[in-house]
């Protein structure tokens, strides 16, 4: 019978035995056969995807709770290993052929470059999340990049959709889609920053969720910040304007002028958003204070309205930057895209009025830096 966490202590009991004993020694064919009889009900049964997190291991949307801080989920991450998937029955032959390549990735030769890249044995595919397609040598930067979202795009969605309808944030998917970000803008070997660019009107929401999180992580990294800080960043840039699905579409949507109750309504998106995250998860703290404050001016200004000063925490100043980056760089149907340099200089004259001046130098100079390395991709009209 399919048991998605037996396979897997079968296969990290096959690949532990792999490292001690030679092909055709009878433990270790033993140990094979055991993973393969479980991979055999799996793959021919209905096939969904394993997401390894650090500490969780996710099958299809299901947390797999017996396998809580499984220690194999850390290595396979660190072989940069976070998905594994079976895309038909597979046999024997190309089982073995997929450990043999799993065994290579968790043992590599000093010289291994396949570092990093997606992989496909026959019938099972493994690696990132989010990064089909990359088998091909990295390009030279100042071309643009090929970058996929279209998985990362798919969860923030289906994200959304259970925030409308349950009224909770999925941590353990969110989470996910940030890891997979990261990832894609660790691919090449230095920083990356794959941006999404808009096609469809209706994709605003999922470009600008996904791109706010990318800037916040490589400012955040930029800025010297931990990588669990760095990550946490990654979720609250995300999840900024997650009250948003509590405004009528048409509002979001408006191409003139907001009436003043309209407008009330489009600001109560931070309230609603940071309502919205604490009632759903305490661990999503800095998430729900950057929905709160990400509108608030480093004068005082913007919005929602406090009855009393507050400095905002340095995750909402920094979401605050990426924020307008995006939205100016984006085209709306009000108006145009603004161009690269014109977004800058307009961050650069808000320094120390609408931006904390630390977080907006640093985000100038990132920019400055590491612009060629922006990757541009687009959604199919699908995934709006
Ligand atoms: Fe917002
Ligand atoms: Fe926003």
């Amino acid at each position: 019978m399919a048991d998605p966490s037996a396979f897997l202590f079968s296969l990290a009991q096959a690949l532990s035995v792999m490292a001690l004993y030679p092909a055709g020694h009878p433990s270790r064919e033993r140990a094979i056969d055991a993973a393969y009889q479980h991979a055999d009900a799996l793959s021919s049964g209905e096939r969904r995807p394993f997401t390894f997190l650090e500490d969780d291991v996710v099958y299809g949307r299901e947390r797999l709770r017996d396998l809580k801080g499984w220690d194999y989920a850390s290595k396979l991450v660190g072989a940069g290993i976070q998905r594994l998937e079976f895309e038909r029955a597979v046999t024997r032959d190309e089982f073995d052929g997929f450990l043999e390549e799993l065994f290579a990735r968790l043992n590599p030769a000093p010289a291994d470059s396949s570092e990093r890249r997606q992989m496909r044995s026959l019938g099972i595919r493994f690696g990132t999340v989010g990064l089909q397609g990359q088998e091909a040598a990295p390009p030279p930067p100042e071309t643009t990049l090929d970058v996929t979202l279209g998985d990362e795009a798919e969860t923030f969605r289906w994200l959304q959709g259970e925030i409308r309808d349950q009224g909770v944030v999925p941590l353990m998917e969110a989470e996910a889609v940030v890891r997979s970000l990261s990832v894609a803008m660790q691919a090449e070997r230095r920083m990356v920053l794959p941006l999404l660019q808009l096609k469809e009107f209706d994709q605003y929401t999922t470009t600008h969720a996904l791109n706010v999180s990318v800037l916040s992580m490589g400012l955040a990294e930029f800025m010297g910040l931990s990588p669990r800080e760095v990550r946490a960043y990654g979720v609250a840039g995300m999840l900024h304007d997650l009250g948003k699905v509590r405004v009528p579409k048409d509002i979001l949507t408006k191409p003139g002028k907001l009436t003043p109750e309209e407008w009330s309504l489009m600001r109560s998106h931070t309230v609603e958003g940071a309502r919205l995250i604490l009632q759903s998860d305490q661990k999503l703290d800095v998430a729900a204070l950057v929905a709160f404050e990400h509108h608030i001016m480093i004068n005082g200004g913007g919005y929602p309205d406090r009855h009393f000063r507050c400095d905002c925490h340095k995750a909402s100043t920094l979401v605050h930057v990426c924020d307008v980056y995006d939205a100016l760089r984006t085209k709306r149907p009000y108006r145009d895209a603004w161009e690269p340099a014109a977004t800058l200089a307009y961050i650069e004259r808000g320094v120390g009025t609408e931006f904390d001046a630390d977080v907006a130098t640093a985000f100038i100079a990132m920019m400055g830096k590491w612009e060629p390395r922006l990757a541009y991709a687009s959604l199919s009209p699908a995934a709006a």
